[in-house]
């Protein structure tokens, strides 16, 4: 198969309500992202995603859109959305939207004529059903707490909502509500935008007859049987054939408990359907052993884990599929607290180490903003402190409803794995409120933007952002980055993560110390004939200091 540009390209996520607002109502908006254009080409990315911009009552900020085709007033306007894809193409930059079509907002003017009848023009749009026995159809879970069904008495039923009340799901057997769908890519493909990620998109075709889920439901296990459903790659083929092949465009489908074999059959290179997948192995690991907290817990992953996570897709995907590569995004806690060290003696070492060590495999590559400053957690103590409805949920319900845990384990919990730790506004110098708003912000900001900040970045050639400015240009630079094969070493080193990529005779060997210890390691090292990047200004052969992370090439 000829290489694709999105095989080449480095993608930049903008979470729009935290990058950068442009007039004073303390919320990021379109304007915003336009000025700072500069800087991200600056860094070299070459695709911007952009977080749902469109018309929503923000219940699960922008997740449940009320209209597809208006862009929300916080926003900005159309006139201020063409703009911002004008000069992102006029400065070679391309441009995702989110998609979000599992499910839409209850405000949407679709589910409110739903909600009134069963025979109205969109009775069909949703996913309704009796009552069995006075109760909910099935036993299945929300993702953010409470059941999977609302009763809505003007129709006597029950709709489906995998997420919270507020986002029912649509019903993707009805062909109309396709052609709906479809029409809205069509809507936004003619103003030139260059593809989207696609919101859970694995969820759309349910089970046949929605059985009950076996045992006792969690919102992970229904998500898990319903994910995957029968007619997922008809959907998607349908959605290839009469949309997305008619468009040069790039495609990414969020895709919960999805595994390589699910990626294979739905973004193969000779299919036709998506062209990668977000999977969640990595993201997913240490859950809470009790299964009813789900991910909920505070312990560190174990590097094993992590490789046989990450490894297994490096192996499965070559020559049959394409991996995006990712440590964050807007539902995840910011890496270098999760995955490195956030303390301020390794921070910029262990961000650094770990943008080294998932920018040379193969795949494409996704940066959240702010990961490239080295942005850490918020370390909130107080659930007040907390904005998401996923956050607020879980602690009502596991400390207050079922007294699964006490408030602070839970806060610890929060802590750890909050969403909102990735959502305090992008920090861009010292000033008040980051630069972030001249107003009073959305949400707060992280303490430590005096320290951590893009002016600051900027002015210190020792920073992440220029670290990260070097693995995408090696990147762009580089076949064997680009498509070499992988191989992995040590599996189960507790300390550094190791691998090769081989291409046309040539030998990558990244080596990756997890840890803050000074540790040995022979992997051939000292043959190679050049040290691409590394974290430390020298290279002391087989010694690798705290999260050091080196690079070599074998010609
Ligand atoms: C996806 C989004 C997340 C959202 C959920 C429901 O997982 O990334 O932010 O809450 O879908 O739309
Ligand atoms: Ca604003």
């Amino acid at each position: 198969m000829a290489h694709k540009w999105w095989q080449k390209a480095v993608v930049y996520q903008i979470y729009p309500m935290s990058f950068q607002d442009s007039n004073n109502d303390g919320i990021g908006d379109l304007p915003g992202i336009t000025q700072r254009l500069d800087y991200l080409h600056q860094l070299g990315v070459d695709v911007l995603w952009l977080n749902p911009i469109y018309k929503s009552p923000n219940q699960d900020n922008g997740y449940d859109i009320a209209d597809y085709r208006t862009i929300n007033p916080q926003y900005g306007t159309m006139a201020d959305f063409e703009e911002l894809l004008a000069a992102t193409h006029q400065r070679g930059m391309k441009l995702l939207m989110d998609l979000v079509v599992n499910h839409t907002s209850d405000q949407h003017a679709w589910f409110q004529e739903s909600r009134k009848s069963k025979d109205n023009r969109y009775a069909d749009y949703y996913i309704w059903r009796d009552p069995v026995d006075g109760h909910e159809p099935n036993n299945w879970r929300s993702a953010f707490s409470g059941p999977a069904w609302t009763y809505v008495p003007e129709r006597g039923q029950y709709y489906l909502h995998l997420f919270a009340p507020g986002q029912p799901d649509l019903n993707w057997e009805n062909p109309e509500v396709r052609e709906a769908v479809f029409n809205i890519e069509r809507f936004w493909l003619d103003k030139g935008v260059d593809g989207f990620r696609m919101d859970v998109i694995n969820l759309i075709s349910k089970p046949a007859g929605l059985p009950d889920v076996a045992g006792t439901p969690t919102a992970g296990t229904t998500l898990d049987f319903v994910a995957d459903g029968p007619r997922l790659n008809e959907f998607l083929r349908q959605m290839n054939d009469e949309v997305l092949s008619h468009y040069d465009v790039m495609t990414v489908g969020e895709m919960p408990g999805s595994t390589p074999e699910d990626a294979i059959k739905y973004t193969g290179l000779d299919s036709h359907e998506l062209n990668m997948v977000f999977q969640f192995q990595h993201v997913n690991l240490s859950p809470n052993p009790d299964v009813r907290l789900g991910k909920w817990n505070d312990q560190p992953v174990k590097l094993p884990e992590l490789k046989v996570a990450l490894n297994r897709w490096q192996k499965a995907l070559d020559g049959k599929g394409w991996n995006s590569l990712y440590w964050n995004n807007h539902d995840q806690p910011r890496a270098v607290s999760r995955f490195g060290n956030d303390d301020p003696k390794y921070r910029v070492l262990a961000a650094k180490m770990l943008g080294t060590t998932l920018h040379m495999m193969q795949g494409t590559p996704y940066v959240y903003e702010g990961e490239e400053l080295g942005m850490t957690n918020a370390h909130f103590t107080r659930i007040d402190q907390y904005e998401d409805l996923e956050s607020l949920n879980i602690y009502r319900e596991m400390v207050k409803q079922r007294k699964l845990v006490d408030g602070p384990t839970m806060l610890k919990y929060l802590a750890n794995m909050s969403r909102d730790n990735a959502r305090t506004p992008m920090q861009w110098d010292a000033g008040k409120n980051a630069g972030f708003t001249a107003g009073t912000p959305w949400y707060r900001l992280n303490t430590n933007y005096p320290e951590i900040n893009v002016d600051a970045a900027l002015k210190d050639q020792t920073s992440v952002f220029y670290h990260y400015q070097k693995l995408i240009k090696l990147r762009h630079q580089s076949d064997l980055i680009q498509y070499g094969t992988f191989e992995e070493l040590d599996p189960l080193d507790e300390q550094v993560y190791a691998y090769r990529r081989h291409y046309q005779g040539q030998t990558l060997l990244v080596m990756s110390n997890f840890t803050d210890q000074v540790v040995q390691r022979d992997s051939g090292q000292q043959k190679a004939d050049e040290l691409l990047i590394s974290n430390y200004p020298d290279d002391q052969g087989t010694t690798l200091r705290p999260y050091e992370s080196k690079v070599y090439l074998f010609k």
